[in-house]
């Protein structure tokens, strides 16, 4: 697929990585098809993250997600969902490859400054989660 949904979360909003962030996405070739500042509510986080809802960490995980204003953003590139967990580096920033983002402003594995879809089907859904079909762009003329 071409298309993947990222979030700058909280905690990398808070501390002013915006820009660096996105500097970073661009460069390794996003184009940015939709963007928008939003506050999650509890409900909202618990909706998105559905999938870990039985996992120990999803209360941490939801209170962190609504914790604060976060950058919603549909990106495009070839290959964009695999290209773009490869940018972003491990769940936990220990583990986080030289270079990845979240080596780079992650704080924790909860505190991990970045989301990436995980396949072409989340990045869908995902997408739908945020962005009306009028706020998405399918390609650049
Ligand atoms: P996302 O891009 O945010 O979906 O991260 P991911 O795909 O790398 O990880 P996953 O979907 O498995 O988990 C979603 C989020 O839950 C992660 O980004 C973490 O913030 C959090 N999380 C996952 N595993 C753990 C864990 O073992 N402990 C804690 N505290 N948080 C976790
Ligand atoms: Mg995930």
């Amino acid at each position: 697929g071409t298309k993947t949904l990222t979030m700058i979360k909280p905690g990398a909003v808070k501390h002013r990585h915006i820009g660096a962030i996105i500097d970073m996405i661009e460069k390794a070739g996003f184009r940015i098809a939709a963007i928008k500042s939003v506050k999650l509510t509890a409900e909202d986080a618990m909706e998105f993250y559905a999938e870990h809802k039985e996992r120990p960490f999803f209360g941490e995980l939801v209170d962190f997600m609504s914790s604060g204003p976060i950058i919603a953003a549909i990106l495009l590139k070839e290959n964009a969902v695999a290209d773009f967990r490869k940018i972003i580096g491990s769940t936990d920033p220990s583990e986080a490859a030289d270079g990845t983002i979240r080596k780079m402003f992650a704080i924790s594995k909860s505190m991990n400054a970045i989301h990436g879809s995980d396949s072409d089907e989340s990045a869908e859904r995902e997408s739908t989660f945020f962005f009306s079909k009028k706020e998405m762009l399918e390609k650049y003329l």
